[in-house]
């Protein structure tokens, strides 16, 4: 369900979609909790979150989370 945009390594498939692997658990839990509530706006995310129960919502956050990221460079380094 969340795979054709974010991916199911959490990497964004689309432009407007944003990375969200190794993203912290708090930091997505709020994020998918305000769209559901209608508090964060976005015509895709309003409508998925609306589908959520609290248990989906802890379930991808801990999921995405858990994926190691690795920042190999950095601009002008
Ligand atoms: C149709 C494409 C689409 C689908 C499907 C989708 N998303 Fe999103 N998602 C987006 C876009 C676009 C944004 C950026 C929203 C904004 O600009 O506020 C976003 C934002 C988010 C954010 C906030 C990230 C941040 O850095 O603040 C989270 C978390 C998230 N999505 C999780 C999910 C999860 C979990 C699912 C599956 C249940 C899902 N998304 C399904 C397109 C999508």
């Amino acid at each position: 369900m969340c795979q054709a945009c974010h991916g199911l390594d959490g990497l964004s498939k689309v432009p407007d979609a944003p990375n969200i692997a190794g993203q912290t658990e708090p930091y997505l839990v709020a994020q998918l909790q305000a769209f559901k509530s209608g508090t964060r706006k976005n015509d895709a995310m309003s409508l998925v979150a609306q589908s959520l129960s609290d248990t989906d919502i802890d379930d991808l956050a801990a999921y995405f989370s858990e994926i190691e990221i690795n920042v190999v460079k950095i601009p002008g380094q």
